[in-house]
């Protein structure tokens, strides 16, 4: 459980990495293949996916991004630091039009993957969705649920406890660390009976 705790909270978004390290085909397939494992309303499993790790599918994939909200003097990543691989989540329609949350747990699930592995990532719902179909092609039966950027961090970050009613907005401090901030325990427990 520990070690669990550990992985979980080690696994915090991260949107900096060594450009010079090369994701390849297999280990965002081995990701994939976690996701499969995942649980899914009605056991519909709707969710496909696009893997990536070319540099030009990798940079028609950014341009489409938004980057970190709170951080409003940071425009994302220079190219040194981007994402060297990414995994579009899609949703058929042509097997269900209802994704329920199926695609969170994909997303969180290869995160961990990911992070076992010693990579970092960050999943994105701020996606310019049309230019991203355009870009790659994907059909108009297929729903942008969400887009993971991964690669090897070169981000730290950390978590702050954070009072109710406190700023849960994440931070970079002045060593570039970023702080992300979680409220606490007793706070999110309403009952305990
Ligand atoms: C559904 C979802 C969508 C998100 N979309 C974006 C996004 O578009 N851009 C971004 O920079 N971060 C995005 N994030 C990352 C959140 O900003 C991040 O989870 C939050 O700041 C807490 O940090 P943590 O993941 O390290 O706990 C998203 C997270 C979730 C769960």
């Amino acid at each position: 459980m520990d070690a669990f705790k550990e992985l979980v909270k080690s696994n915090r978004s991260c949107r900096r990495f060594d450009n010079t390290f090369a994701l390849d085909t297999q280990t965002l397939t081995e990701l994939v293949e976690l996701a499969r494992y995942t649980a899914s309303a009605a056991n519909n499993q709707p969710l496909k996916y696009i893997i990536s790790c070319s540099r030009e599918q990798n940079e028609k994939i950014f341009s489409c991004l938004t980057w970190a909200a709170y951080l409003k003097e940071w425009k994302g990543p220079e190219p040194g630091e981007q994402p060297t691989g990414y995994i579009v989540i899609l949703g058929d329609t042509t097997i269900s039009n209802n994704f329920w949350c199926d695609h969170g747990i994909a997303a969180q699930t290869m995160l961990l993957g990911a992070r076992a592995r010693g990579l970092a990532g960050c999943m994105f719902a701020a996606i310019n969705i049309k230019k991203l179909k355009t870009l790659l092609g994907i059909g108009d039966h297929l729903e942008v649920k969400l887009v993971i950027a991964l690669g090897k961090p070169v981000e730290q970050a950390c978590i702050d406890d954070v009072d109710e009613g406190g700023d849960i907005r994440y931070f970079r401090d002045e060593n570039q660390v970023h702080h992300v901030p979680k409220r606490k325990l007793e706070d999110l427990i309403l009952n305990a009976w």
